[in-house]
C-alpha cells in the first residue's frame, strides 16, 4: 500500500479536503495512484476561491452596462459578393471545421453521446452521421480536405471514438478526423466546499464546460498543426444541430470581407424565455449573455415596437480566426467559471453513495463564446431558425426528436419548392446528395412530384 505523500496530505488539509483520504486504506495501489493522479490535476486554492465567492460570480451585467448589437440581415445585399470569396477560401483548403461533443446531453435523457442520436426521419442516421456527411460532401465540392476536430470529454470520448471506427469515419479519411479531449472540473458541496467523492477511489468530475476547448486545441497540439498546415479560419459548431450549415461560404465571405476576428450566426429568440444565449454589446464589446444568466427583466425587455430588445438568439454557430483563437489559448484563465447548482449523487461519510433529494453541489464550467468580447473586430449575421436551427435538446416537447424531425422535413420541402419541385409525403435529403438548394436544382427537374416516402441520397 502507498502511503499518501505527505505533501499532498498537508495540501489537502491546508486546504481543508483531507475527507478525501478517507477511504484510501480499503483502495488498491492502483486506485491509490487515480486518486492522487486527480488530485494533483486539481488548483485547490482556484477552488477555494471560486466556492467563496460563489454569490457574486455571474451577477449578470447591470442593465444599463448592456445594449442591443448590429446584425447583418439574412438577405444583405452583397451576398453574392460575399459567397464568392467565402468559396475561393474553400477552393484553398484554408477552413477546418471543429465540433463540440463533449457535453453529458443530460436533459435529452440519452445515456451515449448525443451524437450518436438517431435523427435521420427516414434514414435514421445518427447527427454524427450527418455532420461528417456535410463536411465530406464540403472536401469534395471544393476538391480540398477539410481537416474535422471532434473534441470530446473522458464521458463521451472511448464511444464517440468506437461509433466512428465502427462507421468507417462515414466516409471520411481517417487521418482527417482528429478527436481531442477536454479537461474536466471538480465539483463542490454546496454547503461547504468540500469535493465530492464519486466513489473510494474517485473524485466526481465533470466536462469543464467547451471553454476547455481553448486549452485543449493548445495541449493537443491541434492548433499548432493546422496552423502549419495553412488552416486560417476553424468554423465552429454543437453536436446537438442537424441543420448546421457547416463551412456556409456567405459567412465566411462576411467574416473575411470584415477581416472579423470571431464571426457568429445569429436567430431571433422564439420568446423571452427560450434557452440560448443572447448577443449584445456589454461596456462596448460584442458578448453572449447565457440564458442561465439573463435577468427575466432583462430578457422581457421590449422596444417601442414590442420588440424584444435582446432578440439576438445564440445558435453557437461561429467562425474563429486562427491568429485569435491562438491568442486566446495564451491565455484561457482570463475566460470567467461559470456556475452552475446541480443535484450530483456522491459518497457520504460512511462511504454509501447519497442520491441528493435536491441541489447539493456546485459545477463549474467556462464558455467559448466568453472569448467574444476580447475580439477587436467581430461580426454578427442573422440566419433564421428553419435553415440552420434545430437543436435537439430536450426528450419532448420543444427541442425534442419529435421538433427535430419535423424541421429537418420542413427544410427539404422548402428546398423542394424552391426547385420548383414538391413534397407531396416525406422527404429527407442526405448532405451527400445535396449540400444546399444550389446544388439540388442541378438534381431535381422543376415540376417533379415526390409523394410517399423518398430518401434522396
Ligand atoms: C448552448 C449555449 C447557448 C446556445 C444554445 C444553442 C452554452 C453554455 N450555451 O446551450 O448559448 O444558445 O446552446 O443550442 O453552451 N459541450 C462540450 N463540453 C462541455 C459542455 C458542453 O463539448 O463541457 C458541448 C455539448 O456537447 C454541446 C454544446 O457544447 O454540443 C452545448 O452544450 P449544452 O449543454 O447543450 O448547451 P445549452 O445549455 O443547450
Amino acid at each position: 500500500m502507498l502511503t499518501p505523500y505527505p505533501d499532498l496530505k498537508e495540501l489537502l488539509c491546508r486546504y481543508e479536503q483531507e475527507h478525501i483520504l478517507a477511504f484510501w486504506e480499503r483502495l488498491t495501489e492502483q486506485q491509490q495512484r487515480t486518486l492522487v493522479a486527480q488530485l494533483e490535476a486539481i488548483d485547490l486554492a482556484l477552488l477555494r476561491r471560486l466556492y467563496q465567492q460563489r454569490d457574486k460570480i455571474q451577477a449578470a451585467p447591470s442593465a444599463d452596462r448592456i445594449e442591443p448589437v448590429p446584425v447583418i440581415p439574412a438577405d444583405a445585399p452583397e451576398r453574392e459578393q460575399r459567397r464568392a470569396e467565402g468559396q475561393a477560401l474553400l477552393r484553398q483548403g484554408k477552413l477546418a471545421v471543429l465540433l463540440v461533443a463533449g457535453g453529458q446531453g443530460s436533459r435529452l435523457g440519452f445515456d451515449q453521446p448525443k451524437g450518436m442520436y438517431p435523427v435521420g426521419p427516414l434514414s435514421g442516421k445518427s447527427l454524427f452521421q450527418i455532420h461528417a456527411e456535410k463536411v465530406l460532401a464540403l472536401s469534395r465540392r471544393y476538391g480540398q480536405p477539410v481537416p474535422f476536430l471532434i473534441m470530446t470529454s473522458p464521458a463521451t470520448h472511448t464511444d464517440t471514438v468506437g461509433f466512428f471506427e465502427q462507421h468507417q469515419w462515414f466516409g471520411l479519411p481517417k487521418e482527417e478526423v482528429f478527436f481531442f479531449q477536454q479537461g474536466t472540473m471538480p465539483a463542490l458541496d454546496l454547503a461547504t466546499g468540500r469535493l465530492l467523492l464519486e466513489s473510494p477511489g474517485s473524485l466526481f468530475l465533470s466536462p469543464d464546460g467547451h471553454g476547455g476547448t481553448l486549452t485543449a486545441l493548445a495541449r493537443s497540439g491541434l492548433l499548432e498543426q493546422m496552423k502549419s498546415r495553412g488552416i486560417e479560419h476553424i468554423f465552429y459548431f454543437q453536436v446537438d444541430n442537424p441543420l448546421v450549415r457547416i463551412g456556409d461560404p456567405e459567412f465566411l465571405g462576411h467574416h473575411l470581407a470584415a477581416r472579423s476576428q470571431v464571426s457568429s450566426k445569429v436567430v431571433a429568440k422564439r420568446s423571452a424565455q427560450e434557452k440560448v444565449g443572447v448577443f449584445a454589446r456589454v461596456d462596448g464589446r460584442c458578448a453572449i449573455v447565457e440564458y442561465s444568466d439573463l435577468p427575466e427583466e432583462l430578457a422581457l425587455a421590449t422596444d417601442d415596437q414590442g420588440k424584444l430588445k435582446l432578440w439576438a438568439g445564440n445558435p453557437a454557430i461561429h467562425l474563429f480566426d486562427v491568429a485569435f483563437l491562438e491568442q486566446m489559448t495564451r491565455d484561457p484563465e482570463k475566460l470567467p467559471f461559470h456556475l452552475a447548482r446541480k443535484k450530483v449523487p456522491c459518497l457520504g461519510a460512511d462511504g454509501q453513495l447519497i442520491d441528493p433529494p435536491k441541489e447539493n453541489a456546485l459545477k463549474f464550467e467556462r464558455f467559448i463564446f466568453d472569448t467574444l468580447p476580447a475580439a477587436e473586430r467581430w461580426l454578427l449575421v442573422e440566419t433564421t431558425r428553419a435553415s440552420e436551427f434545430a437543436p435537439l435538446k430536450n426528450a419532448s416537447g420543444e427541442d425534442s426528436p419529435a421538433t427535430v424531425e419535423a424541421a429537418i422535413l420542413a427544410l427539404a420541402r422548402d428546398w423542394l419548392e424552391q426547385v420548383g419541385a414538391e413534397a407531396g409525403g416525406k422527404v429527407e435529403i442526405s448532405p451527400l446528395y445535396a449540400l444546399d438548394v444550389e446544388e439540388l436544382a442541378t438534381k431535381v427537374f422543376a415540376g417533379t412530384r415526390f409523394d410517399g416516402e423518398w430518401y434522396l441520397q
